[in-house]
Order: C-alpha cells, then sequence, then structure tokens
C-alpha cells in the first residue's frame, strides 16, 4: 500500500503522524511511505531521516494527497486540506466529528474511508489511542492552570501549593478519567487540594485507591458540580462519553460564581466542552476571559510538546496502520473489532452511531 504522511497545519500543530520506527516497519513490510517535506520538524525529524529509513519526501501535501491510498495523520482535515481526500482513500487519524458537522460532511462528500483514533475501542471499552494523548493533556492542564493562576498572567496570584501557614488552591476535576487522574497526578503533586467528580462510581473507587486521602472523590451530578466548582480556584473539564458531545456540566451561572482570577482549562473542548462558557482557542490565542475567569480551551494541547506526544501517539497507532496497510481496510476491520469501532465515515455515510445522533445524521453502520 501507499502510505502517506503530510505535514500538519492546524495552529501551532507540531507533532507528525509517523516516526522513522512506523516508516521501517512499512517499508519492510513492502509498503511505499511519502512524507511530506518538513512533517517532521517539530519532532526534531530530518527529511534526511525519514529518506534514510526508506521514505520518499514530496514537496507538497497535494502530492502526498494524490498518491496515498492511506494519509496517516494527527489532527483532523482543516477546509483547506477537504478539496485534497480522495474517494476510497483511508484518512487514519484523530477526527472528533460529534462536535464539527462541517468536517462530518465534508468526509462524507469526498467518499473517503474516515477511521479516528478516538473511538478504536477493545472490548474492554478503554480507548487506546486517546489514552497516550489524554495522559499528556491532563497533565499539562494542571502546568497551564497553575501558571494561570498567578498575577502575572492575569490569575488570581495563587501558588496551587501555596507554602507552610498559607491556604492551598482547589482544584476541581471533572472527569475521572485518563485526563483526570493525570490532572490529578500533577495537581496532588503540586500540594493543591483536589476534588475529582464522576458519574462511574467503580472509577470513583479506583481513584481512591489509588491516591487515598490525596484526593476527595464526588459522585458527579448537577447540584455536587456547583457547589465544588464554586469553591474552585482550578477547574479541569475532563469528561467523556465516547464518541459523543460532552455534556455540558458546568453553566454560565456557575462561571460567574467563582472568584475572578480563577481558571477553567477545558480540555473536553474537543468534543464540545463540559463548561458552557467555552469555545474552542488555539496556541496562538489560547485563553479569553468571562465574568473575571480565565478560559483555556485548545482543542489540540499536546502540539505543544510534540517531542513527547508523537512518540505517544506513534507507539499506539502503528499497530493499526499497519494492520490497514497489510489487509486492507476491509478485511483488516472484520479480523479487528476494535479497530471496526474506529471506522466513521463510509460510503458517504456517518458510520458511527453517536456522531450521527449527535449531528442529526442518517447512521449507516459497517456492513463487511
Ligand atoms: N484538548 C486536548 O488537547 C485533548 C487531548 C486529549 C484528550 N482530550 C479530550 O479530553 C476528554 C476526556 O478524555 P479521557 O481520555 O480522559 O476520557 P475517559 O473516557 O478516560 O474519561 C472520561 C471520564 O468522564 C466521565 N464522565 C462521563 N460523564 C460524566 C459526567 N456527567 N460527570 C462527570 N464525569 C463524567 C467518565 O465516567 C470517565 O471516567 C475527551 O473529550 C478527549 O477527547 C482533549
Amino acid at each position: 500500500m501507499i502510505v502517506g504522511v503530510p505535514k500538519e497545519i492546524k495552529n501551532k500543530e507540531n507533532r507528525v503522524g509517523m516516526v522513522i520506527a512506523g516508516v521501517r516497519a512499512l517499508t519492510q513490510g513492502g509498503h511505499k511511505v511519502l512524507i511530506q517535506q518538513n512533517a517532521g520538524a517539530g519532532v526534531g525529524i530530518t527529511d534526511e531521516d525519514y529518506r534514510k529509513a526508506g521514505a520518499t519526501i514530496l514537496e507538497s501535501a497535494k502530492e502526498v494527497y494524490e498518491k496515498a491510498e492511506m494519509i496517516v495523520k494527527v489532527k483532523e482535515p482543516l477546509p483547506e486540506e477537504y478539496p485534497l481526500l480522495r474517494e476510497g482513500q483511508i484518512l487514519y487519524t484523530y477526527l472528533h466529528l460529534a462536535a464539527d458537522e462541517r468536517l462530518t460532511k465534508a468526509l462524507m462528500d469526498r467518499g473517503i474511508v474516515g477511521i479516528a483514533y478516538e473511538t478504536i475501542q477493545p472490548a474492554d471499552g478503554t480507548l487506546p489511542l486517546l489514552a497516550p494523548m489524554s495522559a499528556v493533556a491532563g497533565r499539562m492542564a494542571t502546568q497551564i492552570g497553575a501558571s494561570y493562576l498567578q498575577h502575572d498572567h492575569g490569575g488570581k496570584g495563587m501558588l496551587l501549593g501555596a507554602v507552610t501557614g498559607v491556604e492551598r488552591g482547589n482544584v476541581v476535576i471533572l472527569g475521572g478519567g485518563v485526563v483526570g487522574i493525570n490532572a490529578a497526578k500533577m495537581a496532588v503533586g503540586l500540594g493543591a487540594k483536589v476534588s475529582i467528580l464522576d458519574t462511574n462510581v467503580a472509577r470513583l473507587d479506583y481513584l481512591s485507591d489509588v491516591f487515598g486521602n490525596e484526593i476527595t472523590t464526588l459522585y458527579s451530578n448537577s447540584e455536587q458540580v456547583e457547589k465544588a466548582v464554586s469553591k474552585a480556584d482550578l477547574v479541569v473539564g475532563a469528561v467523556l462519553v465516547a464518541g459523543a458531545k460532552a455534556p455540558k456540566l458546568v453553566t454560565r451561572e456557575m462561571v460567574s460564581r467563582m472568584q475572578p482570577g480563577g481558571v477553567i482549562i477545558d480540555v473536553a473542548v474537543d468534543q464540545g466542552g463540559s463548561v458552557e462558557t467555552c469555545r474552542p482557542t488555539s496556541h496562538e490565542h489560547p485563553t479569553y476571559t468571562i465574568d473575571g475567569v480565565i478560559h483555556y480551551a485548545v482543542p489540540n494541547m499536546p502540539g505543544a510538546v510534540p517531542r513527547t506526544s508523537t512518540y505517544a501517539l506513534t507507539n499506539v497507532t502503528m499497530k493499526y496502520a499497519l494492520m490497514l496497510a497489510n489487509m486492507g481496510w476491509k478485511q483488516a476491520v472484520a479480523k479487528d473489532h476494535a479497530l471496526l469501532k474506529g471506522v466513521n465515515i463510509l460510503n458517504g455515510k456517518v458510520a458511527y452511531k453517536q456522531v450521527a445522533d449527535d449531528l442529526n445524521l442518517p447512521y449507516e453502520p459497517v456492513r463487511l
């Protein structure tokens, strides 16, 4: 198979869809890998490094899309990339379609086979291709939140862990999954007071076992969220209902009751956000303020630490890229149920139920 890796063009997105090990694995398996010039620059991989591993370097994204049977990326295609996609081409990347009707319709029109990293799901219900980026984003959420709480960054002028004799900062984490537990690890490490809210009681049990008395676990309902947010210095939005739009847990009114200079990091913004006042921002302009509360809602947070996140991502994506290249998508999804769950767009239709439901589009499951 001819596999193409274009350079990412989203704002400050420096990750790349494949590293040297991936190129080697594919070329050794008899496949051809086309990499766009400078695609690995943000990670420190040169064109020469890719060439030595067996890849062919092409000058433009247009050439890569024209020649490749499968495109391996990191982020969803942007509008300028839509016309480059070809009928029958496999697009293997993060898509997050439930929050983006325009992209969904564009992918349907282009007739591609859209396989989304974030919905590939083994029988145990985990999301192995989302997890490493969630771990990165969760850790960043606390780090970034702590920084915005500084007065010189517009915050209320508080050190999250404080010092002896002074009250510690209050971190409220909505959703105790991968983002949530990683945000909590960092916040506990800094010495903050940490509460985690989740609707999954088994998960709360697990968090309690892991952290002991270093955190407070709370069952997530509107009353608990309201109470916790009103006392929070830093709120981290980390909920997910797989493939669906994020539930809006924090209302505008709750935001207005937070103290000015407080910070909200809505990591779940890529699925529409868990805070009513959140709208997507970018690494270039990451924040805005409502009622004195700083909002940060960058949908591609790991893009800011490309060296860590590219390797963490490709460690888990390459297994399926190889299956798709070796068998073709039909045989690969027939063989692997987790990969089958990754198919979001097929034959011009939405093939993932949650996305179809959220966007009010007809759903057509994959028929093998
Ligand atoms: N912004 C970014 O750069 C970035 C990076 C990685 C992940 N994400 C996003 O972060 C979000 C969380 O990802 P994750 O991997 O931690 O998911 P996860 O599935 O591991 O965890 C989500 C948790 O939310 C909980 N939840 C669901 N409904 C809830 C509710 N009403 N109240 C409280 N908790 C609730 C679930 O029980 C689960 O424990 C996703 O939207 C993901 O796409 C964003």
